[in-house]
């Protein structure tokens, strides 16, 4: 039997994105959501993580920027892939090196449009409305050293309203990242075509 391909979650906050690729791949003996990992102490997807019975583990910046911890930690589980979900450090370059083309990562808009640092979550969608966009989107890519620049695997698009708020923009974004989100990483790890929004 091939090996079972071995996914870690990086979050930063709520969470939302880390459940629904865990809900996803729970019956699946090919792929599976082997760990979560967050930098914030207080990060609500380290309940989620406990809810779903997926381990989850807590490391600060220093873990990240300084040390080797986090990458000896995913060689010690044998972590095939890195799925970025609403995680807001910048990647280092330990990790770049040791999974090149194996990171990718979740952005709220079409980019190139609204990427950057300093660009995500809310603040996306609040530039989207300020600038009078007439749809935006999600944009699922390979991970490189810059914000929000490594190759785009998928995107999706949804309207946006004269009259739609920041939240209600963020409500339409959110439905698109749990319709694609989990699909687009199943085709990505196992070599399959990439599914495309009609
Ligand atoms: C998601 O909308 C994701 O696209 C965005 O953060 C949110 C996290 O939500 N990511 C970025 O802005 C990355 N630049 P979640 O914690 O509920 O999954």
């Amino acid at each position: 039997m091939p090996k079972t391909i071995q996914l870690a979650i990086l979050a930063s906050g709520n969470g939302t994105n880390a459940q629904q690729i865990a809900e996803y791949f729970v019956d699946r003996t090919d792929v599976n959501v082997n760990v979560i990992i967050y930098n914030k102490k207080d990060a609500y997807v380290a309940r989620r993580a406990e809810a779903l019975g997926i381990e989850s583990h807590y490391f600060n910046r220093r873990d990240f920027f300084e040390t080797d911890n986090v990458l000896l930690f995913l060689r010690e589980r044998q972590i095939d892939y890195l799925i970025l979900a609403g995680f807001l450090l910048l990647v280092p370059e330990n990790l770049l090196k040791a999974f090149p083309d194996r990171i990718i990562n979740i952005h709220p808009a079409l980019l190139p449009k609204y990427g950057g640092k300093g660009m995500y979550g809310h603040n996306v969608h609040e530039a989207v409305v300020a600038n009078h966009e007439t749809e935006t989107g999600i944009t699922i890519h390979i991970v490189d050293q810059h914000y929000d620049r490594g190759t785009t695997l998928f995107q999706a698009r949804c309207g946006v309203a004269p009259t739609d708020t920041a939240d209600d923009i963020a409500a339409k974004i959110h439905l698109l990242e749990k319709a694609w989100f989990p699909k687009v990483i199943d085709a990505f790890v196992l070599n399959k075509p990439m599914p495309k929004q009609e």
